[in-house]
């Protein structure tokens, strides 16, 4: 099943007159008491855990060998002029368009960056790291990079200054009713870990896919339950996309144009199930919470097997990389082969959808429909 323009257009300017309304109804509130501190609260916060597809920067300030701060990374993102920032796309992540088309006035800063204080973290904070996990092994071979277990310690840091910037009480509220979180995590558990021919060979005979994915999604109940108990309500976690194909496991896996990796690929719709029906789980036990599955995987697909008609000219070729049939193997950065045509590529680089990917996909996440995010979409969740 496709999705098309036409029917969100029509959905979005229903929903645009919807939000107008209600903005102009919540500065209505705010214009008799208003002060700088309920304009920086009204329209939310956004906190961003996961890996590279929405890391905006923390691995500039690791010593790692997971980075993206290097052109031609950046090209296309308006806020820093074209240079790089650490994001692992040219241009915006689907953290930063999800944030932007929400209203939040700025991204979430990067929870490593000096500037991530003060009332800019009202905004959100991104955690998110290049190379992570839920699992700890997860991207050794990067040598560094925040895993999820750090990330959940990191927001438990941001929790206690949002309580000495708003006080207890208003601290509390404003997490558990005005703010996302988000969780774009998993992709790693297998490329960096699990799928890593030498690395991992230990665990990989050791442990079966079966109770590879079980440990992940125990790992991952965890992880999200340390952050309801820091107040958490609101959470879109995105399920692992078709990462077998991707021009990485195209290339090294010599695949024609069409094909997909079977392993990478049956991995990624195993754990899927399993984080599905987590979700369903946590919903019911933890009170007061929403948990929205965000599927990604079907949404990426979709994109890849019918590229032409959403405007791409390839879905098997990395804009910007070297290697191979599809440009694959060497991650993007000075020396790659650059494409000229950056919007009509599926994938940036090696392993990473383009900016022109991340609006399609954004706009499914935030106004779509049970498809592809579920059991509500963002829009009504931000509203919820
Ligand atoms: C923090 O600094 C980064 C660059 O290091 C910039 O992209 C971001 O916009 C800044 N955030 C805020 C809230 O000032
Ligand atoms: C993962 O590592 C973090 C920090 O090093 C540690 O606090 C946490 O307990 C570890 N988690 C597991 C499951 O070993
Ligand atoms: C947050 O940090 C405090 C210590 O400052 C600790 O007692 C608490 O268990 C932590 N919460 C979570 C969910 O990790």
């Amino acid at each position: 099943m496709a999705f098309s323009y036409s029917h969100f257009d029509v959905n979005r300017r229903r929903i645009n007159f919807m939000t107008t309304l209600m903005m102009v109804s919540s500065l209505l509130c705010l214009i008799p008491i208003g002060n700088a501190d309920d304009n920086d609260k009204a329209l939310g916060a956004s906190f961003i855990f996961g890996d590279s597809l929405v890391d905006a920067g923390n691995n500039n300030y690791l010593s790692t060998l997971s980075k993206a701060d290097t052109t031609p990374n950046g090209i296309d993102f308006k806020a820093s002029g074209g240079t790089p920032t650490g994001r692992f796309t040219n241009g915006r992540t689907i953290g930063d368009i999800v944030g932007e088309m929400m209203g939040i006035p700025t991204y979430a800063t990067p929870f490593l960056a000096p500037n991530a204080t003060g009332k800019a973290i009202l905004s959100g904070v991104n955690y998110a790291s290049g190379g992570g996990g839920i699992l700890n092994a997860t991207g050794r071979i990067f040598v560094n990079r925040l895993g999820m277990d750090v990330q959940v310690d990191y927001f438990n840091i941001t929790r206690k200054q949002i309580d000495q910037l708003l006080g207890a009480s208003s601290a509390r509220d404003y997490i558990q009713k005005k703010s996302i979180f988000s969780v774009t995590v998993g992709s790693n558990d297998f490329l960096n870990n699990y799928l890593l021919p030498v690395i991992s060979i230990g665990a990989r005979i050791s442990q079966t896919a079966d109770s590879f994915t079980d440990d992940m999604i125990n790992h991952l109940r965890d992880q999200l339950t340390r952050l309801y108990r820091l107040d958490a309500r609101k959470f879109v976690v995105a399920n692992v996309g078709p990462i077998g194909c991707i021009p990485y496991q195209k290339t090294i896996n010599q695949l024609n144009e069409n094909e997909c990796v079977d392993l990478a690929d049956k991995l990624a719709r195993q754990y899927n199930a399993k984080l599905k029906d987590l979700l369903v789980q946590l919903g019911e036990t933890l009170p007061e919470s929403t948990f929205v599955y965000a599927n990604v995987y079907d949404l990426v697909l979709e994109l890849i097997t019918n590229y032409r008609k959403y405007g791409f000219s390839t879905a098997s070729r990395a804009c910007c990389g070297n290697g191979g049939q599809f440009a694959g193997i060497i991650p993007c950065g000075p020396s790659s082969s650059l494409c000229t045509d950056r919007d009509k590529h599926v994938f940036w680089d090696p392993y990473h959808p383009s900016e022109a990917a991340n609006v399609l996909l954004a706009k499914q996440l935030l106004d779509g429909d049970t498809k592809y995010i579920s059991p509500m979409n963002l829009r009504q969740l931000r509203n919820h």
